[in-house]
């Protein structure tokens, strides 16, 4: 451990000593959510199982709820619902870390833990910052006690990706397969098109750029936080590209987070398949996979959309902001991603209460955050919270609307949805995650409702409807 290491960390247990009690007067914190000890929370790394916990890291701006220097935070669980806040692993404590340990992944083996991460520096001077003026190395720390860093090295800097990529290249995903290990690499070329580079490695610490993944035509001009693995026999694609322009009801959010079947062999030949968006409320990016023992893969997305024009009242006045979306678990259904809660949050329901809706409005009282699932029967619905937030289902558009107390700059967002066959919708203090016909689409927001404590149906339609009992955080003393 460097003293540098030693000193960050014990500034951030002391603002988080600090703060901690502003957060947690919070009404608004939310209770079945992750979100940040103090401060800031942006994309999930590392997300594994690694000796009997899950492992969610996490990009933490512990100085400045609207992000600062970036640590990676972490929290660990053996059941996704009772969380203990470890120590902040990786601080921004090595010459090519300085200015932000960005976004990486875990590969478990041989009873260690490899962290694959990017390691940001800014030069001081004038520089655009994209082809000059910033360094992105990809680099690996290793524990084995899936806490404390063991030790931590630079693998590639920016003269080893290929000559045409601008300094933008980050968030390593890394999996082993056929007895090799492979990363995704997200990239932003010098001409400003976004693709995804992949390497291979026999060693874990050697790596050989073997292919480019892109799209046909430009798509947008840097592509974020891929991951690529293989689900229900397909492999998917999944990134988050930058500046690709809303066209009518797609890619409403200033970045789009989404993904591409992928046919042929990904390290070869191979053909993408349409873009499909993973999320089309809000706030949900960067969403990264793991395999949980089960054999389930499970979906983590950050709660949030970098640059928006919209913001989230927490940060000014509870020195908090953002948090993670629930574990999802996914599958290929031959067509798309379905995409739902995690079977374990079904242990957080309370208070079951049964609905048949037929023509006239039920109203009924909420407690703080719901898990509403709803068989529709009828040709339109309306799902209500309270005066300010409604979902509404008309002539094959299911339409999210936020009103201007509870928004903060959101208004509406739109899924085009021929048939609603069904829906769920979790409610927490301030989020909205809506699962559409079985999980084939999403969305996914924050809302900050005066009174969100009764919900309104119309239509015709059947409705579960529990409370949900919060997830238990041990922090860490
Ligand atoms: C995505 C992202 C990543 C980067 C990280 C920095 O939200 O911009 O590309 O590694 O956040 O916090």
């Amino acid at each position: 451990m460097n003293a540098l290491y030693r000193d960050l960390n014990r500034l951030v247990r002391r603002i988080e000593a600090e703060d901690r009690a502003k957060v947690d007067a919070d009404p608004r914190r939310l209770r079945f959510h992750l979100m940040p000890p103090v401060g800031w929370m942006n994309d999930p790394n590392g997300l594994c199982w690694y000796k009997g916990n899950y492992h969610v890291f996490y990009q933490y701006g512990p100085f400045d709820p609207d992000g600062g220097v970036k640590f990676w935070g972490h929290w660990t669980s053996p059941d996704m619902l009772h969380w203990t806040q470890q120590p902040v692993p990786l601080c921004p404590d090595q010459q090519w870390n300085l200015h932000g340990v960005y976004s990486g992944s875990a590969l478990v083996e041989d009873d260690a833990l490899y962290l694959y991460y990017t390691g940001s520096v800014k030069f001081a001077g004038d520089y655009d910052f994209i082809n000059n003026g910033r360094a992105s190395s990809t680099a690996l720390a290793v524990t084995t006690d899936g806490i404390h860093v063991d030790s931590n090295q630079v693998l590639l800097e920016n003269k080893d990706y290929p000559a045409d990529l601008s300094c933008h290249v980050r968030d390593p995903k890394v999996w082993k397969q056929d007895g090799r290990y492979y990363m995704v690499l997200g990239a932003r070329t010098k001409d400003s098109v976004g693709e995804v580079l992949v390497y291979e490695s026999q060693d874990k610490l050697n790596w050989t750029h073997i292919n480019t993944i892109k799209t046909p035509e430009p798509f947008g001009y840097m592509w974020e936080c891929p991951d690529l693995f293989c689900v229900d026999g397909q492999y998917i694609l999944s990134v988050s590209p930058q500046g690709v322009s809303r066209q009518g009801n797609r890619y409403q959010n200033i970045y789009t987070c989404g993904y591409f079947p992928l046919y042929g062999d990904f390290r070869g030949e191979y053909t993408l398949g349409d873009y499909i968006e993973s999320d089309v409320g809000f706030d949900y990016y960067a969403p990264q996979s793991f395999e949980a023992p089960d054999g389930r893969r499970i979906v983590i997305g950050w709660m949030g959309m970098p640059d928006a024009d919209y913001t989230n009242p927490t940060a000014a006045e509870n020195g908090w902001q953002h948090g993670m979306s629930v574990p999802r678990e996914i599958h290929w259904n031959g067509t798309r991603i379905t995409a739902l809660p995690v079977q374990e949050l079904d242990a957080l329901h309370t208070n079951h209460r049964s609905f048949s809706v037929e023509g006239t409005a039920v109203k009924l009282e909420l407690d703080n955050g719901a898990d509403i699932q709803i068989t529709n029967e009828g040709k339109e619905l309306r799902v209500a919270f309270g005066e300010d937030a409604a979902v509404v289902w008309t002539d094959g558009l299911l339409t999210l609307s936020l009103g201007e107390r509870c928004g903060y700059g959101r208004t509406t967002r739109v899924a085009e949805v021929e048939k609603l066959v069904d829906m769920r919708i979790l409610m927490d203090t301030s989020s909205l995650e809506i699962f559409i016909n079985g999980g084939e689409q999403v969305m996914t927001t924050r809302f900050y409702p005066k009174q969100a404590d009764s919900l309104t149906l119309e239509g015709v339609c059947k409705a579960e409807v529990y409370d949900m009992d919060a997830i238990q955080l041990d922090y860490m003393k």
